[in-house]
């Protein structure tokens, strides 16, 4: 049986760290096909095609500097061209442009195709709010796993120790992206709740940048303790309000769950000075991934 055809759809930061991964890991297995198309955001860099760059010096110097990426990982400018004949989707854009991209896909989908989302965030439309998830079902009409976890991009790309977690309504289709994306350094568990994988993947960074104002506001590390205590509760109170399935406390400790906070509570806290919380918030805005 011909392997199955792998599209990253993105190439940011998470993005690239991700092929990175997932470059290495096709070329040990005979389940999916050797090259993986990434679809790229197409910008200049001084004169340069983002594309091009990545295709010759095999590095994404804008969102992943100091990388090389595996030479199978070929980068495309164009979405229906990057994703075409693809049984397999990693969708890991800002949430923003998850929507506009679905529609442009969705005339080229492959029947029996899936995906998963590494993205962060939940959306908030007209209807309220939904899960990002369920947007890429709804478009594309395909099986969507989540993958969240206690994860920056610069330190899975370091290949330094992490665990993360698989949400996966399909269990079958969440084994599969285990494959594709477990390394020795990248430790995968794949859970069923996949709702509330991914609204741990969201609400943990809310958590997290409270716990930064704590640390920006001169608090100790006592409030601090508190403030994630009471969030992780406040987590798990608005995923069961949320999720129409089960809603289990085994899954809020996995690294989906109560790991993003406490990502905060092991780092030194920082002077009480405005200077001090905007560095701890701009820490956040990448931490909080
Ligand atoms: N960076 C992390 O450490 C990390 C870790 C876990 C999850 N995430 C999540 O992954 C997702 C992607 O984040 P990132 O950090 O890779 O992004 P990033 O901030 O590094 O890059 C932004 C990306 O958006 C693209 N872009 C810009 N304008 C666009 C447009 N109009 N349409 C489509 N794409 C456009 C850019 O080309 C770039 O690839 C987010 O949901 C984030 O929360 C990030």
């Amino acid at each position: 049986m011909p392997g199955k055809k792998v599209c990253i759809v993105g190439s940011g930061n998470w993005g690239s760290a991700i092929a990175k991964i997932i470059g290495h890991n096709v070329k040990g297995s005979n389940r999916f096909e050797p090259v993986v198309k990434m679809w790229v955001f197409e910008e200049m860099i001084n004169d340069r095609k983002l594309t091009e760059i990545i295709n010759t010096e095999h590095e994404n110097v804008k969102y992943l500097p100091g990388h090389k990426l595996p030479k199978n990982v070929v980068a495309v400018p164009e979405i229906v061209e990057a994703m075409a004949g693809a049984d397999i989707f990693i969708f890991v854009i800002p949430h923003q442009f998850i929507g506009k991209l679905c529609d442009q896909m969705k005339p080229h989908i492959k029947p029996g195709a899936f995906g998963i989302s590494l993205i962060k965030g939940i959306d908030e439309g007209p209807d309220g709010l939904r899960l990002i998830s369920e947007i890429i079902r709804e478009k594309l009409e395909i099986e969507v796993c989540v993958l969240m976890g206690a994860n920056i991009a610069s330190e899975v790309a370091d290949e330094k120790f992490c665990e993360t977690t698989i949400g996966a309504k399909n269990m079958q289709n969440g084994h599969i992206f285990k494959e594709l994306l477990q390394t020795p350094n990248f430790r995968i568990s794949v859970v069923e709740e996949s709702d509330t994988v991914e609204l741990c993947g969201a609400l943990k960074n809310i958590v997290a940048v409270g716990a930064g104002f704590c640390d920006g506001l001169g608090f100790g590390d006592n409030t601090k303790a508190a403030v994630i205590r009471l969030g992780l509760m406040e987590m798990v109170a608005f995923t069961r309000v949320f999720c129409q399935g089960e809603v289990t406390s085994a899954t809020f400790l996995e690294s989906c769950g109560g790991s993003g906070p406490h990502h905060h509570l092991l780092r030194r806290p920082q002077p009480a000075s405005g200077r001090g919380l905007r560095q701890d918030l701009q820490v956040h805005r990448g931490a909080g991934d």
